[in-house]
C-alpha cells in the first residue's frame, strides 16, 4: 500500500495519532490493507512519514486494543485475520465510530478503558443465563403473554421484596415494589407521581451526574448541598432550601465521592423529612459491592415515617443492557403509584424481567454477587496499584470501602476537566470530578472505572496511557 495515503494532513484540531488510526481503518474499510497483512513497525513508520514515535505508537495501540492490530512477537504486528468475515461489511467499518472523546456525558456503547459504570462484561454467567433463557421461554403461561401488570412481572416483584428484606433490611411487600427502566425510569415515575414541575430538590455536591440532568430536563429546581466525609450535610440544606419537597441522596456509597451517609446524618434526614413532609430518593446504586467492613443497611430501613422512596438497579449486578431497575414506594403512597403506572407505557418485556426473577430465585443471583465482590476487589486492585506506581506523585487515590470505580485526586493545581477532556480524546473514558460538581471547587479528580481490567496488565497498560496523554498536557 502506499504510505502516502496513511500520511495525516493539517486537519484543524484532529491530533495526528487520531488521524493516523482513522487513515488505517479506512485503508481496511477500503481494502488496501487486508486480514493478515504485516503492518509497517512503529519506528519505520515514524521515520517514513516524518512523525514523532509516540504518535504512531499512540495510534498503534488504540488500532489493537480495537481488534484491528494483532501483535505477533518478533514475527510484528499484522491486520488481525478476524477481520475477514467483517471485510465485506464495508459500511461499518469505513463509518468510524468516533473512538475518542465520547460525548463527556454520554454512555458510550462501547467498552473503553476505565469506562464508568459498567460491570465485569467477561465474568457474566452466560451459560446459566442462556440455560435460563430457554427454561423461561418454554415455562411461560399464557396469562403472563398478554398485556403485562405495568408495575412490573408480579414473581420479579416478589424476588425483589424477598432481596431486599435479607440484603438491605427492608422489610416492603411485593405491592410497593415498582419495575422501572433503569433508574432514569424511576426517576421519571416518582416526577409523575409526588412531584410538579418547578419544585425544589435537595442535590448532592458533587453528585451522579445523569440524573442531575434528567432531574433538570423534567423541569425540576436543584439546590446543590455539599457532602463531606459523612456524606450530605444536611445542616446545610436545611439552611439553604428548608422547605425542598425532595432530597436525592446515595447514602451507602455516595456517587462519585465514596463516602457512606453517617448514622446521625441519615437520622436528621429523616428527621427533616418527616418535619416537612419532602421525600427522599434513596438511590442504592452499587451496595452490593463493599469490600472492607459489613455492608450498610439502607436509609430505607430507618424509615418509620414513609418519607423515603428506595431505587435499586440491576444495571452493576447483572448488565446495563437489561435496564432494569426497581422503585419501592411507601405503603401510603401505593395507590398514587399504581395510578400513575395505570397511564404510562409499562416496565417494558416481562422476558427479561421473568429470566431475572429464575435467576433469583433459583439462588444464581446470590452466587454471582459472592464471584464478583471477590474479582472486583482484586480488580480494583490492579487499577489502585497501577495508579500509585505509576502517577502516585501527579494523583492521590481516595479511600473507598466499595463500588466499581476509583476517584483519583489532581495533586497538582490541573484543569481535571482539561485532562479529562485529553485522555477521552485518545479512547480513555476518565471523567472529570469538576463535571459532577455543581459549585466550584478547588478540587480537581479523576473517576475511572475498574471493572473491565482482566489482568493487572491490562490495567498498568492502560494507566500508562493515561500517563502519557496526561503528561502532554
Ligand atoms: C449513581 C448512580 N445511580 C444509578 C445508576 C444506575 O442507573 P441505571 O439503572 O439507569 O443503569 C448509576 C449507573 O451508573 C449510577 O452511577
Amino acid at each position: 500500500m502506499d504510505l502516502q495515503h496513511l500520511r495525516p494532513s493539517q486537519e484543524q484540531g484532529v491530533p495526528l495519532y487520531l488521524q493516523l488510526y482513522r487513515r488505517y481503518r479506512e485503508a481496511i474499510a477500503a481494502g488496501k490493507l487486508r486480514p493478515g497483512d504485516r503492518v509497517l513497525s512503529v519506528r519505520n513508520l515514524a521515520s517514513e512519514l516524518t512523525l514523532a514515535r509516540g504518535t504512531v505508537e499512540m495510534a498503534y495501540q488504540m488500532l489493537a486494543n480495537e481488534g484491528y492490530f494483532v501483535t505477533r512477537g518478533a514475527a510484528g504486528t499484522i491486520i488481525s485475520p478476524r477481520l475477514e468475515s467483517l471485510a465485506a461489511d464495508h459500511a461499518k467499518l469505513s463509518e468510524p465510530t468516533a473512538p475518542a472523546s465520547p460525548p463527556l456525558h454520554a454512555i458510550s456503547s462501547e467498552v473503553l478503558p476505565f469506562q464508568l459504570g459498567l460491570p465485569a462484561l467477561d465474568a457474566f454467567p452466560r451459560k446459566t443465563w442462556s440455560r435460563l433463557a430457554g427454561r423461561t421461554m418454554r415455562s411461560l403461561q399464557t396469562t403472563a403473554m398478554t398485556y403485562p401488570d405495568p408495575a412490573g412481572y408480579e414473581p420479579l416483584r416478589r424476588a425483589i421484596a424477598t432481596y431486599l428484606g435479607i440484603s438491605r433490611g427492608i422489610a416492603c411487600s411485593p405491592e410497593q415494589v415498582f419495575v422501572t427502566t433503569g433508574y432514569l425510569g424511576a426517576l421519571e415515575l416518582v416526577c409523575h407521581a409526588l412531584l410538579k414541575t418547578g419544585d425544589l430538590g435537595w442535590y448532592e455536591d458533587p453528585g451522579y451526574i445523569l440524573a442531575r440532568q434528567f432531574l433538570e430536563r423534567t423541569g425540576m429546581r436543584l439546590e446543590p448541598v455539599p457532602v463531606d466525609e459523612e456524606g450530605l450535610n444536611v445542616a446545610t440544606g436545611q439552611r439553604r432550601a428548608p422547605h425542598a419537597r425532595f432530597a436525592v441522596v446515595t447514602p451507602t456509597h455516595q456517587s462519585p465521592l465514596g463516602v457512606a451517609l453517617s448514622l446521625p446524618r441519615r437520622l436528621e434526614l429523616l428527621e427533616w423529612a418527616n418535619h416537612r413532609q419532602a421525600w427522599i430518593i434513596e438511590d442504592d446504586y452499587d451496595s452490593e459491592f463493599r469490600y472492607h467492613g459489613r455492608p450498610l443497611p439502607a436509609l430505607k430501613s430507618l424509615d418509620r415515617d414513609g418519607r423515603v422512596l428506595y431505587t435499586g438497579t440491576f444495571s452493576k449486578v447483572l448488565f446495563p443492557g437489561l435496564r432494569l431497575a426497581y422503585l419501592v414506594v411507601p405503603v401510603s403512597q401505593i395507590g398514587q403509584f399504581r395510578d400513575a403506572v395505570n397511564h404510562r407505557s409499562g416496565s417494558g418485556s416481562i422476558l427479561p424481567q421473568a429470566m431475572v426473577a429464575d435467576f433469583m430465585e433459583q439462588g444464581h443471583f446470590g452466587r454471582h454477587l459472592r464471584k464478583m465482590r471477590a474479582l472486583y476487589a482484586t480488580r480494583r486492585g490492579y487499577l489502585v496499584d497501577a495508579l500509585k506506581q505509576e502517577m502516585g506523585e501527579h494523583l492521590y487515590i481516595q479511600p473507598q470501602a466499595g463500588g466499581i470505580h476509583v476517584l483519583a485526586h489532581l495533586r497538582t493545581e490541573q484543569d481535571d476537566r482539561a485532562l479529562a477532556k485529553a485522555a477521552q480524546t485518545s479512547g480513555l473514558a476518565v471523567h472529570a470530578l469538576s463535571d459532577w460538581q455543581m459549585c466550584n471547587s478547588s478540587q480537581g479528580g479523576l473517576l475511572m472505572g475498574f471493572a473491565n481490567f482482566a489482568t493487572a496488565e491490562e490495567a498498568r497498560a492502560s494507566v500508562q496511557r493515561l500517563k502519557t496523554v496526561l503528561a502532554k498536557c
